[in-house]
């Protein structure tokens, strides 16, 4: 009997020591993810600690079948696997939108399971398993609807209507009320299913009212919050069924994605109850009405813009979404190489809201081998940026638009932005007059020191790098 118990403790003593060495390997991976130098190793750190971390629990808890979690793991990594190798690197950011979900409607999952298998419930389970079903519910369908707006399947409009802030706290309201009824009930079981339904019904709901009202610009707080909400719920999760490691790792994603918001909050100048609560986004009329008697746009060929390139000495890179689309990172740099050959100094001007995603323009460069020396972030070039001769801003467009300085109608008012207006030479390539992802057009293009160099981002960058060549 002794030596049973003796064994029990080691066990458990096993089991807890590798949840440590799992939780080492999450923290050490996400501090390697903070420099691209490191990032690939952070990545792999990180999953091994989850490989650890999963193999543990399967062997530890008292699995029932191991034939369905065959099954689950043959299933989620068939679909994990065609996800990854079909999707376009242009539809990555709504990709990761949707897998927060998928995070939250796990956790939602656990929640509910342990819930439905019925038995006595302390205060501080039925709280858990409350926060673990609202949570998750929430994360799921708010990111379902942050992957319609970022693949533009749903407008990135945000839909304002009268009433809203009632209807919200109504909402609000029902969810507490239902949430202390769950936890005066102390007990459960299939006959309190409803009680189950109702929040995660309210929990669905509550995701879908949060993100639809937040407009175009506001899109990177959201995401970041998201992601924080998905590791919040595993957390809670992890309370629900006594798991270490999932509370550890939950919480870990819950704080780094806090963290993440409180950037994107500074990012776009914002509180994040601003974010939330005031419809920021929707075009107003003074600004559209503004842009449109703005004058002329003078376009610019490729020999032109090729002549003026050859003889400056400081060029300002600034890609945004567009370089993303046109995927065309590796002609940049391949351009940004040629050019410092040509005695020219070169910098690339990264907005943390480029892009759609959390450091996307970052990744595209690390990609394609830029070197993270030459990355600068806008505060630290805007000071100087009159001493500028040409700044080539490939696909980027509300993160340089001069209406978030100086106009004050404008629904970005209050965004610092890279301010290429300020340089001796702006060349702008895109395609074409469209706005950008916040729906609103852009002063730059009219200014007397811009070029519009239209056209697909890798077509132009690749016909300069011709010239330069030739
Ligand atoms: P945007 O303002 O979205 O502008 C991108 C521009 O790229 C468009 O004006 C488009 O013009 C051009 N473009 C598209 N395809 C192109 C191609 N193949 N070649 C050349 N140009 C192309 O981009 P941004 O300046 O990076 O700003 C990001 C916006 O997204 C911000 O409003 C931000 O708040 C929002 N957002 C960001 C995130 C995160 S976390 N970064 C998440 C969600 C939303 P044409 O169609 O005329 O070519």
């Amino acid at each position: 009997m002794n030596i049973e118990i003796f064994q029990g403790l080691n066990l458990s003593l096993l089991v807890n020591l590798a949840y440590i060495l799992a939780s080492i390997m999450f923290i050490f991976g996400l501090k390697m993810l903070g420099s691209p130098e490191t990032a690939t190793k952070g990545n792999l750190t990180s999953a091994s600690g989850m490989l650890l971390a999963v193999i543990i629990t399967l062997l530890d808890q008292n699995i029932l079948s191991f034939q369905y979690i065959a099954i689950g793991i043959l299933i989620g990594s068939l679909i994990g696997y065609f996800a990854a190798t079909l999707v376009k690197m242009t539809s990555m950011p709504e990709m990761v939108a949707l897998f927060n979900g998928f995070g939250g409607i796990a956790s939602l999952l656990v929640g509910s399971s342990e819930f439905i298998s019925g038995s006595d419930m302390s205060s501080f389970l039925s709280f858990a398993i409350y926060l673990t079903v609202l949570i998750g519910g929430v994360t799921f369908t708010g990111s379902l609807i942050a992957y319609g707006k970022l693949s533009e399947t749903i407008s990135g409009k945000p839909y304002l209507y009268k009433g809203q802030q009632i209807v919200n706290s109504l909402l609000l309201l029902s969810l507490v009320l239902v949430g202390l009824e769950m936890i005066a009930l102390g007990l459960s079981n299939l006959s309190n299913v409803e009680l189950l339904i109702l929040i995660c019904s309210l929990a669905f709901i509550l995701g879908v009212l949060f993100v639809i009202p937040i407009g175009g610009a506001d899109m990177p707080v959201v995401i970041a919050l998201l992601n924080s909400f998905s590791g919040l719920a595993a957390c809670a999760a992890g309370f629900v069924i006594l798991n270490n490691v999932l509370i550890v790792s939950g919480a870990l994603v819950g704080a780094s994605g806090l963290i993440l918001t409180n950037i994107m909050c500074k990012a776009m100048n914002r509180s994040l109850a601003n974010v939330l609560f005031s419809g920021f986004g929707a075009v107003s009329d003074v600004s559209s009405s503004k842009s449109e008697d703005q004058g002329e746009v003078k376009p610019i060929n490729i020999q032109d813009a090729f002549l003026i390139l050859e003889a400056a000495s400081s060029v300002l890179i600034v890609p945004g979404y567009g370089m993303a689309v046109a995927q065309a990172q590796h002609s940049v740099r391949e351009l940004g190489e040629l050019l410092e050959k040509n005695g020219t100094e070169v910098q690339y001007a990264i907005h943390p809201v480029a892009g759609r995603m959390p450091g996307h323009m970052n990744v595209l460069l690390a990609e394609a081998n830029v070197s993270y020396d030459v990355l600068v972030e806008p505060e630290d070039v805007n000071p100087t940026m009159e001493t500028v001769d040409v700044c080539m801003v490939i696909g980027a467009n509300d993160v340089v638009n001069p209406d978030a300085k100086e106009n004050e109608g404008s629904p970005i008012y209050g965004m610092p932005i890279i301010e290429v207006d300020r340089a001796k030479t702006v060349f702008v390539l895109k395609r074409s007059m469209a706005s950008g992802f916040a729906g609103i057009q852009n002063p730059l293009f009219f200014k007397s020191n811009s070029r519009m160099l239209f056209g697909d981002a890798k077509d132009s960058v690749s016909n300069l790098v011709s010239e330069f060549k030739d």
